[in-house]
């Protein structure tokens, strides 16, 4: 890995960071906030790839862990990672993993439909996945409603979707990071 991977890495964990900025819209039912800093991980993923990407969403947990107010509202240390909303924390790796290695498999092709399809199954599909089973088997969350609560989520994931797509395949023409 090159000092120019690393500064790649660490540029998308401050993303992410800043993405902390956007004020949360709290979901009654599940108590989980509609955020901006889950298009961090997206971003990650489809700018820099499966392996870059993940270690960038790795650093900013650590970052978090450790104790920096890095999440929405200033919020950090263990017990907030630990929190009702860790399972789509963590998942934030996984999610920028699955986006980066869907965007390589079809790099050299890559369209708009190819980047929605990687944007929906990583940030969509494993992230949720992830914190649904987490306030499922930790929080005794009911399973069915913590589902169908989500929908909430999809009006913003849908603006997320949209933008991340268009910065991916922006930079992709005009500064591509991912090489083939
Ligand atoms: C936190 O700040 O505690 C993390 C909040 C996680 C919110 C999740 S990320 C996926 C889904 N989309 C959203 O906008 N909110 C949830």
């Amino acid at each position: 890995m090159s000092a120019r991977d690393l500064v790649f890495i660490a540029l998308m964990a401050a993303v992410t960071a800043a993405l902390g900025f956007f004020p949360a819209i709290q979901v009654p039912v599940i108590n989980v906030p509609i955020v901006g800093q889950n298009m961090g991980a997206m971003i990650a993923g489809g700018l820099l790839g499966a392996k870059r990407g993940a270690l960038s969403q790795a650093l900013f947990v650590l970052l978090v862990a450790v104790g920096l107010p890095l999440l929405t509202g200033g919020r950090g240390g263990l017990g907030e990672l630990m929190g009702n909303t860790g399972g789509y924390i963590f998942g934030w790796i996984v999610a920028a993993w699955a986006v980066g290695w869907i965007v390589e498999r079809f790099w050299t092709q890559l369209n708009t439909l190819h980047v929605i399809i990687a944007l929906i199954l990583g940030s969509v599909v494993v992230d949720y996945a992830l914190g649904i089973a987490w306030l499922v088997i930790g929080y005794d969350a009911p399973l069915l409603a913590t589902i169908g609560a989500h929908a909430a989520f999809l009006p913003g994931a849908a603006v997320k979707i949209a933008l991340t797509t268009a910065i991916i395949l922006a930079m992709k023409r005009y500064y591509p990071l991912i090489r083939t």
